[in-house]
């Protein structure tokens, strides 16, 4: 009754010039183990899901990418989308594919580009929510112990006097601003939201069912010849028709029956190159070094990756990004990654 779903549709604009539009970041080897994050997270679930029951959502362009990097798949296991609409419609969309096949189906939804060490810990936080949601009509999460004001990631306030491992959720809230986040992490009973999601298929359905009335009505109606010519035409035709919404605006804010489990495994979500940095082994100087040979004076703290293991040779560059790829040089500070997204577009206005 095990199924997983793999979502790796996402773009990841701050890992540019490595990650673009064509070859988006879940299908680098961003870790250098020479493994993609794909094939690590595909790796990762398998040991807790039949391999044939993990899913995995993409834009349809990225087909090819997926069965070259994940050879074991059949096309069965593709949910492609037409169009980019977040998360919501593509989980909604994949969690009716796998109803018509297994209506009592347990399932974990997962980001395809996240960064856990301890496997076993993960595996293991992993089988106790899915035992929970054997039993609750629950939508689950795993939380994280928030270390700084992040206003990227979804928050989870839990009931400070719940003894169990597993405890209900009084607040879900989305991506906070700056000042909200700050009062979250001041009061402590607050965790943020891994991204990784484990229900029943049942109430995923029903959560969207009562939430999102619009998108389940559009898709319900069309999704009932399983993966037939008619499936794929109605798709083909509707979804972008989807509002573009993500499955933590959809669903978990407005839903009472959020549980979490707070994660006993290390986890990144690997967004920007800074956060990369931060897991990457560093040389004597503490820079980070993918695919390169470097000889450096007076430079620490930097993140260097290139294309072909070039030599990259820094004089007096503290905290920097110096990555290389095809055509593109970035030099850009570390601390101001998160900008990277915006250069990007006045790149692309530009050249
Ligand atoms: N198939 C598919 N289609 N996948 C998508 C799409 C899409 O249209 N958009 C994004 N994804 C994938 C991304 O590749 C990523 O693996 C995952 O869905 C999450 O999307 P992000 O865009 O990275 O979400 P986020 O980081 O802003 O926020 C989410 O993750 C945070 C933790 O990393 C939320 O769940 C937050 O609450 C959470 O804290
Ligand atoms: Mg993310």
């Amino acid at each position: 009754n095990y199924y997983a779903i793999l979502m790796a549709g996402g773009v990841g604009s701050r890992f540019w010039p490595v990650s673009t539009q064509d070859f988006p970041k879940q299908f680098h080897d961003m870790l250098g183990t020479g493994d993609t994050l794909i094939q690590k997270t595909f790796s990762r679930l398998s040991k807790l899901i039949p391999k044939e029951n993990i899913f995995i959502l993409t834009n349809e362009r990225y087909n090819n990418l997926v069965f070259e990097q994940l050879p074991e798949v059949t096309q069965r296991q593709v949910v492609l989308e037409p169009a980019m609409r977040n998360t919501a419609p593509c989980i909604l969309y994949a969690s009716l594919k796998i109803q018509k096949e297994n209506p009592n189906a347990l399932m974990i939804v997962a980001p395809s580009d996240h960064w856990i060490e301890d496997e076993d810990a993960f595996t293991n936080n992993v089988e106790q929510a899915f035992e929970f949601c054997r039993t609750h009509d629950a939508l689950m999460t795993l939380g994280i112990k928030p270390t700084f004001p992040n206003t990227g990631y979804g928050y989870i306030e839990y009931d400070k006097m719940a003894m169990s491992a597993i405890k209900l959720v009084n607040q879900f809230r989305e991506k906070p601003d700056y000042e909200t986040a700050k009062t979250f992490i001041e009061k402590g009973n607050f965790l943020w939201n891994a991204g990784i999601f484990i229900w029943s298929v049942t109430s995923v359905i029903d959560a969207f069912r009562n939430n999102q009335s619009d998108l389940f009505k559009l898709f319900e109606s069309g999704i009932t010849s399983y993966n037939t010519e008619k499936e794929a035409k109605f798709i083909a035709e509707n979804y972008a028709k989807a509002d573009n919404i993500s499955v933590d605006y959809a669903i978990m804010e407005a839903s009472k029956n959020v549980f979490v489990l707070p994660a006993t495994f290390d986890w990144n979500d690997l967004g920007t190159w800074g956060s990369l940095y931060d897991k990457l082994s560093k040389d004597s100087s503490n820079n980070a070094v993918v695919n390169a040979k470097t000889l450096t004076e007076n430079a620490t703290g930097n993140m260097i990756r290139t294309q072909g293991k070039k030599l990259v040779v820094i004089d007096g560059l503290n905290d920097y990004i110096v990555v290389d790829k095809d055509e593109v040089l970035l030099i850009f500070p570390k601390s101001k990654e998160q900008d990277i997204k915006d250069t990007l577009k006045r790149v692309k206005d530009n050249f």
